[in-house]
């Protein structure tokens, strides 16, 4: 509406339009006319025109409205003398005293009065009221001289204000009415062709795309994300990790660990009061377990303790993924044997003094795969696989202990930042103690490593201090802020 009736206006008025005019003159709202001008692309030209324009004063020393309807004061003044003339004490009784203040002054400047002895009288037959006559003018928006307008503002009869108009001149690509470009070729363009005459809006590749005003995801999410697409291209499945609490069965004893041991201990593990045990385990798998741990069995020794099936019934929360691990592989023991390349990724719990590396609770990456025949060979190449499709591509290992991988080994990458080895993560191959009990084939091996979510995160994303990362300090803004993906962990 607007848009058509500029460019027709524009088309008639030799290109040039003033929108303070036009807005009067056609009804429409002035800003609506400027943001349409603006929007026309070349089509229509605004030029910014600063205009001084000027309103009645309304304080004005005499005050607008007995000026533009009684006349001027000094008019008013005048029309009270007669001819005979007047005293001063009479003609002030006659006119308020403000008109006869300026009035009288303003009408001896005039010279259209005067005071001989005790007695005022006109001095010209007839005068112009020009004062009122410009208010009149400028009421209704009309030019009026610079020298009357000068002496109104003086008078402060009038107040100046600068108004911001627009000229608008015909455009380059001026056209008396536009055609609305369109942003989408449709399938109705091409089955009238309509598209042979379509007229396409231009990509704007300057336009900033709008800030994601959505959720936001944590570091956390994004690094689980990408750990997460880089086991499933190398064909892993994932584990269900959906509980936290744990029996210590699964979470130790099914992992050839000790009921001494002191990872077992109260100190570093958070045990459950209610429920306090588990409901349910195979028993029959409960017993191979016990005799692995009491004697050995499969050419080992045991530990040569009583073992106790209180300690394995208490509840805790799981110390790490490989409580899943065990379940996961005990079930698969349970049908006809096939290889299996498994992951997890999701919370664990640890009774450990909090510090700007320990949380009690962290997020644990496991990988494992169980095979005929495997070597620490393939555990190796393994690493070398996943570690470098994280970034990490100098990696050494170390011997270590863990109770249900032999032989076991920490991961080293070499961080090019830091200038040093970093310790990555643990693995190992799980033990025949572990595994024959479960009733997996006796050829049948399982290489596996873990490591901490929160490490590479924090790599990635220049944290040092774990509770910046996770808990109840962490600050807000850096989930907001923090960038979609990071890419390398070096
Ligand atoms: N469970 C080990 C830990 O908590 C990690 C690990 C997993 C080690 C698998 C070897 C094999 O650190």
């Amino acid at each position: 509406m607007a848009e058509d009736a500029i460019l027709g206006y524009l088309e008639k008025n030799e290109g040039i339009l003033d929108s303070g005019c036009f807005a009067v003159e056609f009804g429409i709202d002035h800003d609506e006319i400027i943001n349409v001008t603006k929007s026309l692309n070349g089509y229509g030209l605004v030029i910014a025109q600063a205009k001084e324009i000027f309103k009645l004063g309304e304080k004005g020393n005499c005050g607008e409205n007995h000026t533009l309807f009684q006349g001027s004061p000094e008019v008013q003044l005048y029309s009270v003398i007669p001819a005979e003339g007047i005293s001063p004490d009479e003609l002030q009784k006659r006119v308020d005293p403000t008109i006869f203040k300026v009035g009288f002054a303003q009408a001896m400047k005039n010279k259209w009065v005067e005071r001989v002895k005790q007695l005022i009288s006109r001095k010209v037959q007839h005068v112009d009221d020009k004062v009122k006559e410009c208010l009149v003018h400028i009421q209704a928006g009309e030019v009026v001289g610079r020298e009357e307008i000068d002496a109104l503002k003086r008078r402060k009869l009038i107040l100046s204000q600068t108004w911001k108009g627009y000229s608008i001149r015909k455009g380059p690509n001026y056209v008396p009415k536009r055609k609305k470009a369109a942003t989408d070729l449709t399938r109705e363009h091409l089955q009238s062709g309509a598209w042979k005459k379509l007229e396409l809006k231009e990509y704007n590749f300057n336009a900033k795309g709008l800030p994601p005003e959505g959720g936001h995801l944590h570091p956390l999410l994004k690094v689980r994300q990408q750990l997460k697409n880089i086991f499933l291209q190398m064909g892993f499945e994932e584990m269900p990790t959906n509980n936290f609490v744990e029996s210590s069965f699964w979470n130790f004893d099914a992992l050839f660990q000790p009921q001494q041991h002191p990872a077992r201990d109260s100190h570093d593990t958070f045990f459950l009061q209610a429920p306090s045990t588990t409901n349910w385990l195979p028993e029959d798998y409960v017993e191979r377990v016990k005799c692995v741990h009491e004697s050995g069995g499969y050419g080992s020794r045991g530990y040569g303790y009583d073992w106790k099936r209180e300690e394995a019934n208490k509840n805790l929360l799981r110390t790490h993924t490989t409580a899943v691990s065990s379940r996961m592989l005990y079930k698969l023991a349970q049908k006809p044997f096939t290889p299996k390349k498994y992951f997890s990724i999701d919370r664990v719990f640890r009774n450990e003094a909090v510090d700007r590396t320990h949380l009690a609770e962290f997020h644990q990456i496991e990988g494992l795969i169980c095979d005929r025949g495997l070597t620490l060979g393939d555990l190796i190449g393994v690493l070398y696989d996943f570690f470098s499709r994280l970034g990490m591509t100098k990696l050494r290992f170390k011997p270590a202990y863990n109770p249900y991988t032999e032989p076991s080994m920490e991961i080293f990458s070499y961080h090019e930042g830091f200038g040093k080895w970093v310790e990555i993560g643990n693995s190992g191959m799980f033990r025949p103690e572990m595994l024959l009990p479960m009733g997996l084939p006796d050829d049948v091996c399982v290489v596996a490593w873990g490591l901490s979510l929160e490490r590479p995160t924090m790599i990635l994303y220049g944290i040092d201090n774990i509770r910046d990362l996770f808990g109840h300090k962490v600050d807000l803004g850096l989930m907001k802020k923090n960038p979609i993906c990071r890419l390398g962990l070096q």
